[in-house]
Parts: C-alpha cells; sequence; structure tokens
C-alpha cells in the first residue's frame, strides 16, 4: 500500500484530512486529479444504472432525516460492531475481523503452495484441479472453513463470550504490540449522533446517515407517484454517508465519511431471486467492463478476472437482509468487499409503513391487488471502489534502456485528464498555436496545457498523473497543420491533422466505449 498512498498524495489524488493539523484518523480529502476520478467513476455508475435502464429513475436524498427512520431500519438496535480492547495497549479492534485477518495467514498458504506447484508444473499446471486435490491446501480450506463457522455461529447467535474464547483458542494477539491481554467482547453502534437546533436530549437528536438506502425507501412513495414507473423499478443514489469505524485503516477503504452508490430495485413479492440472480451478474458484469479496459490497456501481464474479481455468500446476514453476497477485489492487502448485493424482502417498506402509521404499497394492475413490494439493493462504495481502480492502475515500468518510469494506467474513460496539450518549445510560436488546442479540446474534456520543462520530463509528469494522451505542437505543426499523439501506454506517436484531433481523442476516451459493452 506504501507506494499508492505517496504517489495518491504526490500526484494530488487524496489528502489526509486536517492534514496541517496532524490528521483526522480515518478521514481523507480528494485532492485536483482524485475528484475528478472519482467524479468519472460516480458518473459510470450513475449512467450504467440510470441511463442505461429505462426503469431505474435518480434520487438525492438528504443527509439529516427524521430520527424515527433510524429506530425503523433497525440500526438503532442493530446497527453494531463486536468490538474488544486490549488491556495493555488500550486499543480497540473488531473481534471478527481479528479473526478474518488471522484467516488470512491460511489463504496466504495457499496462494503460495499453488505458485510453487505453478511453477514446478509449468504449462502443463491445473490450478482447479490442484486446489480441490492438494492435501496441504485441502487441509487448510478445512481450518479456514472450521473456524469461519464457529465465528459466525458466534455473530449470529450473539454469543460473545464464544468469540473472546475463539480469540484466545487461536492465540490471537494485538497486532501492533503481540499482547493477548484481551477485555470481553461488546457491542458498539457505528452512527453517529449530532443534535437538532435548540432541543436538546434526546427529542433532538440526529443520526447522520450510514447508509443511503433509507432515504430511497422512505420516497418510495413520492417517486411512484411522480414518474410513470411500474414495479419492478429501481431508484438510484449517490452520498455520504457516514460510520464511527472502530477499526479504520488500509487508506480509503474503512472510512468514518465515505460516499455510497446505492440503487433499490422494488419488486413483486415472490420474484427477488429473479432480480437478485439479474443484479448480480449485471453488478460483476459493470466491474468486468472496465477491469477488461484494464487488461486491453496491459495485455498479458495480468491477472485473471477470477483473480481479480470474485463472488462471496454471505454466512451471517445483516439484520436486514434474506440472502446476500458481495463482489470482492483483490486489493493489495488481499481480496475483501467491494459491494454488496442484498435481498432485503419488504423489511424495509414494511417497517417504515408500521412506524409512520403510512400506507407504503403498491397497487399491480396486472395482478389487480396490492402489495408491499420486495427489495433488492446493489450497494457500493465509491472511496472503495477509486482504491481497486487506483492501486490496479499504478504501475512502475522498466524501459528498454533500463531507465524506470511510474505510469497510472487507467482507463481513459475515467482518467481524470483526457489529453494534455505541449509546446514542443516554449518559443517560435509554438505555445500559441498549442493554446488554440488547448482552447478548442477543453470546450469537450478535461485537458491540461504545460510548456515547463523539456518535453521528456512533461511526458513522465503526465504519466504519473494518468493522461492517456498527449498532443505535442512542434515547428512542423505550422507548416502542415498535423501534430503528434503520444500514447500514454506504449508511448507511441503518430501524427494526426489538427482539424482531426477533438475526433479522434473523443473515441478513445468517450463513456460510450465502457457503456457499449455492458
Ligand atoms: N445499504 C447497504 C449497505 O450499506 P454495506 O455492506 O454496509 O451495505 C455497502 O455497505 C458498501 O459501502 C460496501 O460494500 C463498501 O463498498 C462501502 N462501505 C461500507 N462501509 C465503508 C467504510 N467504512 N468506508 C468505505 N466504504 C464503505
Amino acid at each position: 500500500m506504501k507506494p499508492i498512498v505517496s504517489h495518491a498524495k504526490e500526484y494530488g489524488y487524496i489528502f489526509s484530512s486536517s492534514e496541517i493539523y496532524d490528521g483526522l484518523s480515518a478521514v481523507y480529502d480528494y485532492g485536483p486529479y482524485g475528484v475528478e476520478l472519482k467524479n468519472n467513476i460516480r458518473n459510470y455508475w450513475w449512467k450504467s444504472m440510470v441511463q442505461m435502464h429505462e426503469n431505474v429513475v435518480g434520487l438525492d436524498s438528504a443527509i439529516f432525516m427524521h430520527p424515527e427512520i433510524w429506530k425503523a431500519s433497525g440500526h438503532v438496535d442493530a446497527f453494531n460492531d463486536p468490538l474488544i480492547d486490549n488491556k495493555d495497549s488500550k486499543k480497540r479492534y473488531r473481534a471478527d475481523q481479528l479473526i478474518e485477518d488471522y484467516l488470512e495467514k491460511y489463504h496466504k498458504k495457499i496462494a503460495k503452495d499453488t505458485e510453487k506447484a505453478r511453477k514446478r508444473f509449468g504449462a502443463e499446471f491445473d490450478e482447479a484441479q490442484f486446489l480441490a486435490t492438494n492435501p496441504n491446501v485441502l487441509r487448510n480450506k478445512a481450518k479456514i472453513e472450521e473456524i469461519n463457522f464457529r465465528m459466525n455461529e458466534a455473530l449470529k447467535k450473539e454469543d460473545f463470550a464464544a468469540l473472546k474464547a475463539l480469540i484466545e483458542e487461536l492465540g490471537i494477539a494485538d497486532p501492533e504490540t503481540g499482547s493477548k491481554n484481551w477485555t470481553d467482547v461488546r457491542m458498539f453502534n457505528l452512527m453517529f449522533s449530532t443534535q437538532l437546533g435548540t432541543i436538546a436530549g434526546e427529542t433532538g437528536k440526529l443520526y447522520l446517515r450510514p447508509e443511503t438506502a433509507q432515504g430511497i425507501f422512505v420516497n418510495f412513495l413520492n417517486v411512484l407517484k411522480s414518474t410513470r414507473q411500474k414495479i419492478p423499478f429501481g431508484i438510484a443514489q449517490t452520498g455520504k454517508a457516514f460510520r464511527n469505524e472502530i477499526v479504520a485503516r488500509q487508506f480509503i477503504f474503512r472510512m468514518r465519511e465515505f460516499e455510497q452508490m446505492e440503487m433499490q430495485f422494488f419488486v413483486r413479492p415472490g420474484e427477488e431471486e429473479k432480480w437478485y440472480t439479474y443484479w448480480k451478474e449485471k453488478r460483476m458484469k459493470w466491474h468486468r467492463t472496465l477491469y477488461y479496459q484494464d487488461i486491453k490497456i496491459n495485455n498479458s501481464n495480468r491477472p485473471s478476472f477470477d483473480q481479480i474479481l470474485r463472488f462471496h455468500k454471505h454466512e451471517k446476514l445483516a439484520h436486514y437482509a434474506r440472502a446476500a453476497v458481495d463482489i470482492e477485489f483483490h486489493f493489495p492487502f488481499g481480496f475483501r468487499e467491494l459491494e454488496g448485493i442484498h435481498s432485503r424482502g419488504d423489511f424495509d417498506l414494511a417497517r417504515h409503513q408500521e412506524f409512520s402509521g403510512k400506507k407504503l404499497r403498491y397497487f399491480d394492475p396486472e395482478l389487480g391487488s396490492g402489495y408491499v413490494p420486495s427489495v433488492v439493493e446493489t450497494s457500493i462504495g465509491l472511496d472503495r471502489m477509486f482504491l481497486a481502480v487506483f492501486s490496479q492502475a499504478l504501475d512502475e515500468e522498466t524501459l528498454e534502456d533500463g531507465s524506470q518510469r511510474t505510469v497510472l494506467r487507467l482507463p481513459a474513460e475515467l482518467a481524470p485528464v483526457k489529453v494534455a496539450v505541449l509546446p514542443l518549445l516554449k518559443k517560435d510560436g509554438l505555445p500559441e498555436e498549442a493554446r488554440q488546442v488547448f482552447d478548442r479540446l477543453k470546450l469537450e474534456f478535461m485537458c491540461q496545457y504545460d510548456e515547463k520543462d523539456a518535453i521528456g520530463k512533461r511526458y513522465r509528469r503526465q504519466d504519473a498523473i494518468g493522461t492517456p494522451y498527449c498532443l505535442t505542437v512542434d515547428h512542423q505543426t505550422l507548416e502542415d497543420q498535423t501534430l503528434t499523439i503520444r500514447e500514454r501506454d506504449s508511448m507511441k506517436q503518430e501524427r494526426i491533422p489538427l482539424e482531426k484531433v477533438g475526433e479522434v481523442v473523443k473515441e478513445k476516451v468517450q463513456m460510450e466505449n465502457l457503456l457499449r459493452q455492458l
């Protein structure tokens, strides 16, 4: 992670919040390039979910909502993490995460054995067969399953004594100090609260939303009445969510203030399974499409789809879920949840009906009767997606002459700056000509004009920012109205006519390239 964090800072992608005051733990700010990349990822999601689906509409609900909503949603009573403190170091951890980190050791052993075997058997290596038959792998898999089972049973039954016993039995130590002197496990609510105006006490208590989903549920009727949607239909929104995470680490993977991109799809009761499968596949395709661009950029030296993206079915379900699956991404610290797809049944609408006293039903003209719809949810963290894209893109390349270059191989559709316009020299009328190109292109794309330093240095800087194309204006431009376009990844250059520049760039960087493949 170290090179990722320092590159993100050095090149204006991500800064620690309140840095001049020594930072605020697990809160981050997005810099000039970070905000562009974030906007582009959000845009890719929004267009694929809302623009590409006639039966999905958008919403932007407020962060503050009536406090009863969080009682109805179950968050006041059930949005808790099991915590354990180390008595010596005074550090606090999530009990389940200590166990999951312990399990990572077994996952690593399996990966190491697999790599060894791959080297030994070469082209004949059959990974699936190896994983299904090798005694060491099977032993490690069984251990993972057994520990997972015991942890999930303890969490399901809220048996905190069993959770502590498991931590002690496995000999899990404080990751920072090595101490095994643990307190009992306790529950801790993750919602932040604040006060409304001048009203003191419980009546004025407001929560910062821990998920954007509830804003959608409480607007179900408004959207239904104000649009011509019929079930099945979805409501999508993106926005900030807040959680008082105890274990806040791994950079922007787990933050206290983060952004979600969520969609609630309202369906006929009994049709949940069908739509759950539909959205599971749709969302995986969205990820794969992006990753496919990445494979195209990097050719063969990229892991296969299954080595980078996988489904993980939940054993322990959140309080609202009937079925849930994660899309996991292979981050630099291993496979972790990137997105959740949840079958929420009628839990939320039924609870809001009960707590608000308002009917949240749908009259189905095809059935001639009414019901409380069931919901299938897709929920992804924008910051987590940012980390996935950014960590995948950062590359250190050794060139033919032995020199090194740092290059951020972002898919062009997501790159913050689409083109840099560079006069070869800062004289002979080249800056004026380049400025004209820049002024024309900036109407359509995020562009950068740069005339400082030697051209090679300027190319390197754009490589590090992730700019997919550089346009260089040279003396020949003045003679024949052509310029060179340099590709970030191959570093190949070709001459194109000035009048075609806009068209050529558009074809290479437009979001449509991704959307067409979905
Ligand atoms: N409405 C359902 C819901 O909120 P979740 O699994 O708790 O489900 C959904 O969160 C997604 O939000 C996660 O898959 C993750 O990408 C993102 N997320 C959750 N907590 C986060 C945190 N503390 N920091 C960054 N992203 C987070």
